[in-house]
């Protein structure tokens, strides 16, 4: 039985870190595992250009702990308006990574997302010339689709087309919940990859619904069925190179989830790596683990793998029932649970 692993230090493709206040609470959480995190662009006002990112980058930095070698990694948000110099800007910066994709109306902050995805095609042409990343929310917005079916049908009527029209778009579908969504990946050409979040990989939609509602496992893409978050374990703990570590943690403070028109979004920084050791224990995968949080990604972005290395063992600890943020508090992914992994602090 291993109960210790030591792995190359993993990098999260994709966090929400927020604003202002939140800063003091997120920045310490990512750089405690992560030598590098992907930082969403939706902010209240989105990361829409160069300038956006460089003043966010800033405000992110003075808040990384005295020690630590963490690195941002910027994004800028795709809007109605992104030109073409805006894509040529931020290749040219160094700092920016990726280009995330939202359909306007998608999810928390997405409002000034994209109306009509088919009206990017030259901007996606310009990410492909630069050898940016394009990352994609993956759900059409349809009022007539149901938003259990939202991904998959993303997929057949968007994702396919773009595959075809940039064969060597690098493209990242973000946060799949779906065995449409895992398969279309795991079976597609290099160019191709998925992140994958905790909660989908720990909770199906009974989690959420079942004998009670709970806003807290409330993320989009919404958690689909069990046959689903199978088959994503399945995925994710498989070795395939095309999946890697995305938390998506997204805070919320708990009054705006737990309210009659609940927010979208699950904290699990708290516990980051060890949501993913305990799901790849329980699949006998954990030889994999460090391909999926620390590999993969970072060859996926063509960047170096991170030089320091961390250690999890096993020894039993419960996650808290709340953790303060801005003024408030909030309620962390899987709450007052056990878990038998934990980081070793140096
Ligand atoms: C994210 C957030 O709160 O910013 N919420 C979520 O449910 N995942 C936005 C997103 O990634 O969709
Ligand atoms: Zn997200």
């Amino acid at each position: 039985m291993v109960n210790q692993l030591t792995l190359i230090r993993p990098d999260d493709w994709h966090v929400h870190l927020r604003d202002g206040d939140a800063l003091d609470t997120t920045v310490p959480a990512a750089a405690k595992y992560f030598g590098r995190s992907i930082i969403m662009p939706n902010l209240k006002l989105p990361v829409r250009n160069v300038n956006d990112a460089l003043f966010y980058r800033q405000r992110i930095l003075r808040h990384r702990p005295k020690d630590s070698q963490w690195l941002p990694l910027m994004v800028l948000y795709l809007t109605d308006d992104t030109s073409k110099k805006d894509i040529s800007e931020a290749k040219k910066s160094g700092f920016v990574q990726a280009v995330k994709y939202y359909p306007a109306g998608a999810t928390t902050n997405s409002a000034s997302g994209v109306t009509q995805l088919e009206r990017l095609d030259p901007i996606f042409n310009e990410i492909q010339e630069s050898n940016l990343i394009l990352q994609l929310h993956g759900e059409v917005t349809d009022q007539n689709i149901d938003i259990f079916d939202r991904e998959a049908v993303f997929i057949d009527r968007h994702l396919r087309r773009i595959k075809e029209k940039f064969p060597e778009l690098k493209i990242v579908l973000e946060h799949i919940t779906t065995s449409q969504a895992a398969q279309y990946v795991e079976e597609n050409d290099q160019y191709l990859a998925a992140t994958i979040t905790p909660q989908h990989l720990l909770y199906n939609r009974n989690d959420m619904l079942a004998g009670g509602i709970r806003p807290h496992l409330y993320c989009l893409p919404i958690l689909k069925r069990d046959i689903h978050q199978k088959e994503l374990i399945r995925a994710a703990t498989s070795g395939s190179k095309k999946f890697f570590l995305g938390t998506d943690s997204a805070p919320h403070v708990s009054e705006t989830k737990e309210s009659a028109c609940g927010c979208a979004g699950c904290f699990s920084h708290h516990a980051a790596l060890e949501f993913y050791a305990e799901v790849f224990d329980q699949a006998d995968a954990m030889h994999h683990l460090e391909a999926f949080a620390s590999i993969n990604g970072a060859q996926f972005y063509q960047l170096p793998l991170n030089k320091s290395k961390i250690t999890l063992v096993k020894e039993p600890w419960t996650i808290p029932e709340e953790i303060p943020f801005c003024g408030s508090q909030l309620i962390p992914l899987a709450a007052g649970m056990a878990l038998n992994w934990k980081l070793r602090l140096p």
